[in-house]
């Protein structure tokens, strides 16, 4: 099996990408990193993926996004799997204070993997086979006044997702959206941990698992499917007044 991975130096990439070694997939590995990058790659070779190739790129550089999947495809002579991660949490406030903040916010979050999703969906469209899978977020689910921006992002990536998947099922392609709740990552680093943040390695794993099956929308941990559920329901009048 030969699958890219884009942003491969997030932790819940390479616990992801773990699993694809372990069970002999080729890796192309794309990150903006170089030594990072290096050292996911010797990670995974050491755990059994016969070939890791590395691709350094700062995925805002849209216009080098198409020579990077050709790259991808030639390397190994097509291509099974996409997974999309990388990803910003950026800080809200500073969001609210710049619009410049903003769209560098929604640049990295949205329109790079809208870029990335456009050129690769047709790749697979044609090839009539395989699976793209990218990292949402439940903070799409609903907007919330700590991070909306981020959730912004999110909720149109859900949306590009549904209409891609609906879209390419017709030729066999199966396109995740996966939605991890709060995981114990570098991104929340700065976040207080409460009983809900789950751990990498299980989110890498469930990942895995929903590429593999050729899932549609899975929450990870499940328990969050039930919790957003409830979140979606509350009415607007109440949630608007809850500091959440
Ligand atoms: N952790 C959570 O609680 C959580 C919850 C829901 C969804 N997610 C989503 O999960 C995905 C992975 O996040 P994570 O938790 O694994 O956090 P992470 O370890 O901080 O990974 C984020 C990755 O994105 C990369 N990145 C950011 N901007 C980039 C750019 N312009 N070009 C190339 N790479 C860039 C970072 O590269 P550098 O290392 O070079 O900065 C890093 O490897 C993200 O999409 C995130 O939104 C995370």
């Amino acid at each position: 099996m030969r699958v890219a991975i884009i942003g491969a130096t997030s932790a819940l990439a390479h616990e992801t990408a773990k699993c694809f070694a372990k069970n002999g997939a080729e890796l192309f590995l794309v990150a903006r990193n170089a030594e990072k990058l290096q050292a996911v790659a010797d990670d995974l070779k050491v755990r059994g993926a016969p070939r890791v190739e590395t691709y350094v790129l700062d995925l805002n550089e849209l216009e080098r996004h198409e020579e990077m999947l050709t790259t991808a495809v030639q390397t190994f002579q097509g291509l099974d799997r996409l997974l999309i991660a990388h990803g910003t949490l950026g800080d809200q406030r500073k969001c609210e204070l710049s619009v410049a903040e903003t769209l560098q916010e929604l640049n990295t979050n949205l329109i790079s993997i809208i870029s990335l999703l456009t050129l690769s969906a047709n790749y697979f469209e044609e090839q009539k086979r395989g699976c793209i899978a990218v990292i949402s977020s439940v903070a799409g689910d609903r907007g919330r006044g700590s991070n909306y921006v981020y959730g912004t992002a999110k909720s149109a990536l859900t949306t590009f997702l549904q209409g891609l998947r609906n879209r390419l099922s017709k030729a066999h392609v199966s396109v995740v959206t996966i939605k991890p709740g709060t995981v114990d990552t570098p991104m929340t680093a700065g976040l207080k941990k409460g009983l809900l943040f789950a751990n990498p390695r299980v989110v890498g794993e469930g990942i895995y698992h929903a590429m593999q099956s050729g899932k549609d929308v899975v929450y990870l941990p499940g328990y969050w499917r039930p919790i957003m559920f409830v979140v979606k329901s509350i009415p607007e009048k109440i949630f608007k007044r809850l500091s959440l």
